[in-house]
């Protein structure tokens, strides 16, 4: 695994961490950090406060799980996150992105997936999965190949088109596929679909399920007054424009049980005019919680073009303010995320108040090791915390800190003046 090397010496935060966020080391009088005080949510313990975000890798087939999945959610379970979340999962086929999506909607997807959750359970790491419905950002590229529709040298590729499904038919932006508008009567079914994938995900063996709100897709597709101008029930004012989502909330909340936490990741703003603001994030995240949610995710943007189109301005921990906010006046449980790289900050936002749990995302894909080094770099001794590691990793990486003390003592040594 690539992480970041000990200097022997207790200085223990990555250079490119520090060069980046100025990290700076904690004060040696520092209590335990509440970052690794344990938490429980509803039957669930997580043994810290380090989550890893879901994140699409689009590399699925027919939605099924590949070896890469295994290796992905693998390495990151290996690093000292007290959760790791599988990325987008979708509840239909046509809820699907990108041909690559994960999926849930049929008993052939759970095997390897339980593979994965049975893997997370015994390295001591709770695992979550986010269940996902693309709405009108359905049938489109992989990232890497635009992000945008699909074109004919993507179907050349093998992709494959498939009718999308939204609250209007009305499309993205020009150019895209233009989607069927849901009836009631789809909506019914659908709500089925979220229950049914999310009974998967519990024979799949996940502890954690959340309900992806956010970005853009089909469920955000009916908060924002932007994307949801119908005129029926699922339309018009906020109680209309959330029934949908807080019916979805309810089917899912019946199937997962009780004892097991279900977040919702909310985009807590558009970022748009006349679109949906941090108030109306508020008094849906009272709704959550009124139906058994525990816990608010809360992320930002993604209407309109890709999942978090930068509509909000970025900078370190920019979303945290809506987790701060959805915490203190919604009275539940929020999950901060978005460019929170540095310990420090990340102690500092639950010291505050701000938010009860970090999710670190692309952090975690250039150092999977982050949380065990983030333990480190709030003070805990670094000899003690490998006996938490991995035995297979920790066990030499103690006796190197061994050797790597006593070079260092050399070095000192034969530096003094008159030696040598
Ligand atoms: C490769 C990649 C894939 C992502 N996929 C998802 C996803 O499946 N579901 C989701 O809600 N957010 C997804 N996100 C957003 C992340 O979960 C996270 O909110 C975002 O990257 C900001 O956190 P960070 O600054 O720690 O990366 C993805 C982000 C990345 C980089």
């Amino acid at each position: 695994m690539a992480c970041t090397p000990l200097t022997g010496d207790g200085v223990v935060w990555s250079a490119a961490a520090s060069a980046t966020t100025g990290t700076v080391r904690p004060p040696p009088d520092m209590t335990k950090p509440l970052l690794f005080t344990p938490i429980a949510i509803q039957g669930v313990t997580l043994k810290n406060r380090v989550v890893i975000a879901p994140m699409a890798t689009y590399s699925a087939v027919d939605g099924i799980a590949q070896d890469f999945h295994f290796a992905h959610l693998g390495r990151l379970a290996l690093g000292g996150a007290a959760c790791v979340f599988v990325e987008a999962t979708a509840v239909t086929a046509q809820g699907r992105i990108t041909n690559g999506d994960m999926g849930l909607w049929s008993q052939a997807h759970i095997a390897p997936l339980r593979r994965i959750a049975a893997f997370m359970k015994l390295q001591n790491v709770v695992p979550g999965i986010q269940i996902a419905h693309a709405g009108r950002k359905g049938s489109m590229q992989r990232p890497w190949f635009g992000n945008g529709p699909l074109t004919a040298q993507d179907l050349a590729r093998g992709e494959k088109t498939w009718e999308i499904v939204a609250p209007t038919s009305a499309p993205m932006a020009d150019g895209y596929i233009v989607p069927r508008q849901l009836s009631v009567s789809d909506l019914t079914t659908l709500k089925g679909q979220w229950a049914d994938a999310a009974q998967r995900a519990l024979e799949a063996g996940f502890e954690i399920l959340e309900i992806h709100n956010a970005h853009g897709y089909l469920i955000h597709q009916f908060m924002s007054p932007l994307s949801n101008t119908r005129t029926d029930a699922y339309g018009g004012d906020f109680a209309g424009r959330t029934r949908f989502p807080l019916e979805v909330a309810e089917a899912v909340r019946a199937v997962w049980p009780k004892d097991r936490p279900l977040f919702v990741r909310v985009s807590a703003v558009d970022g748009l005019d006349g679109g949906w603001t941090l108030t109306d994030t508020v008094a849906y995240a009272k709704a959550l919680k009124a139906r058994g949610i525990d816990v608010i995710d809360c992320s930002s943007g993604g209407l309109f073009g890709s999942a978090t189109a930068a509509r909000v301005k970025r900078s370190w921990g920019f979303q945290v303010p809506y987790a701060e906010r959805v915490r203190r006046e919604a009275g539940i449980k929020s999950m901060a995320v978005g460019l929170i790289i540095d310990p420090v900050f990340a102690e500092a936002i639950l010291q505050k108040g701000q938010a009860d749990l970090i999710a670190i995302a692309r952090e975690a894909l250039v150092n999977p090791c982050w949380p065990q080094m983030a333990e480190i770099a709030l003070g805990r001794d670094a000899s003690d915390a490998m006996d938490d590691w991995p035995v297979q990793y920790g066990w030499w990486l103690k006796h190197r800190e061994r050797s790597i003390a006593q070079i260092r003592a050399d070095e000192a040594a034969s530096a003094k003046p008159g030696s040598g």
